[in-house]
């Protein structure tokens, strides 16, 4: 770290040293519960907004000030580096996002392309370096890719899935092709952190989202080695948080994956969890995004409650236990940020 990033209250978390409040930021915090994000959705398309520099890094930008965060995440999607391996990416207004082909067979897998992210993805290197330029001194910037599994549960269901049966079919019943798709998956994964840090990044969140679907023995078995691999294969010394939902029966075997900071969804309790996983960790969460849509006072009692549940501990970074709800009102994020920032600073005087 350098003098400015000793400073700041996140990285700090990130490392379990000790700051003047506790740190916070939000998943999904540049999206659409946003007016201004909205406004712009209504001119182009979410890909185009991902793949022109100036518009991410605006998008980036937006919560900002408004909210009063300790850490922006650059505007992108965990999608995006599989488009360049050679699949077809698109996001329908009615499912989300499709990748029309999806990828079944070995041949396909064969065909799949690592990616040059410095090329392939050259939007969001400039996007990166544009935010840094705008956030020097202020806060700092994270980055962030999709881990192998829940990248790989994308390619091969084609889109979102409730029962993971297409992605869960491939490994139980290839192995060969199972191993092949997670292999270049991790290796592309790896240079897109890697490039993201070497672009600008000053920590990074790799996104497990949906791992949580599986038992802790194929956990093991199956994703272990790659999220290792990647988490591993990182050069530079950037802090990584590492994250996933419904993950109560996986926490302490993705510590042991890797991460300077375990994100935890709201199904667990932060002091429980904390206590599983051992003080040698930071941990990152966890108020549940639908408390969000208010009252404010329980917003700001599950506020109280969560930071309680840290005990002032060095190493608490306070997040959503997933994304924001598109419908959130956002003076009760703004009210959000205040109480976790006032009530935390008033406990540690
Ligand atoms: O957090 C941020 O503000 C940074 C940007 C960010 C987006 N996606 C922008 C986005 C991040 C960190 C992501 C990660 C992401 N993308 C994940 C992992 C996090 C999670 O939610 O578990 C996943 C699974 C995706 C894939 C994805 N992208 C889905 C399932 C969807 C559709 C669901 C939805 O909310 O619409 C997207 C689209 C998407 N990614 C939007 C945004 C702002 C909405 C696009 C729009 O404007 O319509």
């Amino acid at each position: 770290m350098n003098e400015i990033e000793k400073q700041y209250p996140f990285l700090r978390a990130c490392r379990r040293q000790p700051s003047k409040y506790t740190p916070i930021w939000l998943m999904r915090q540049a999206g659409r519960y946003l007016k201004e994000y909205r406004a712009l959705r209504r001119r182009f398309s979410f890909l185009e907004m991902c793949k022109n520099p100036e518009l991410a890094a605006k998008v980036t930008l937006l919560p900002i000030e408004k909210l009063k965060v300790d850490a922006a995440i650059i505007f992108a999607d965990i999608l995006l580096p599989l488009e360049p391996m050679g699949v077809e990416l698109e996001f329908s207004k009615s499912e989300g996002p499709v990748f029309r082909h999806p990828i079944r067979e070995m041949k396909q897998i064969d065909g799949l392309r690592i990616i040059e992210p410095e090329e392939d993805l050259p939007f969001l290197m400039e996007a990166i370096r544009i935010v840094r330029g705008e956030l020097e001194g202020k806060i700092p910037l994270i980055g962030f890719s999709g881990a192998p599994f829940t990248l790989a549960s994308y390619l091969i269901e084609g889109g979102h899935s409730k029962n993971y049966v297409l992605t869960k079919g491939l490994m139980y019943q290839n192995r060969l092709a199972w191993d092949s798709l997670m292999e270049k998956i991790s290796e592309v994964v790896v240079r897109y952190l890697n490039a993201q840090v070497g672009s600008g990044v000053q920590a990074l969140q790799l996104f497990d989202s949906w791992v949580g679907c599986l038992s802790p023995n194929d956990y093991e078995e199956y994703v272990f080695p790659y999220s290792k691999k990647v988490i591993d294969g990182l050069d530079g010394n950037v802090p990584l948080i590492h994250f996933a939902t419904s993950s109560s029966t996986l926490l302490e075997r993705m510590k042991r994956a890797g991460g300077n900071v375990i994100g935890l969804d709201w199904r667990v309790d932060l002091r429980e969890a904390w206590a599983r996983l051992g003080y040698d960790v930071a941990v990152q969460g966890n108020l549940d995004p639908v408390i969000l849509l208010g009252p404010v006072d329980l917003v700001e009692k599950e506020v109280k409650r969560i930071l309680d549940s840290a005990e002032g501990r060095p190493g608490h970074i306070f997040n959503l236990g997933h994304g924001i709800l598109p419908n959130t009102p956002v003076d009760h994020v703004v009210a959000l940020v205040e109480a976790v920032h006032q009530y935390s600073s008033k406990s540690r005087s």
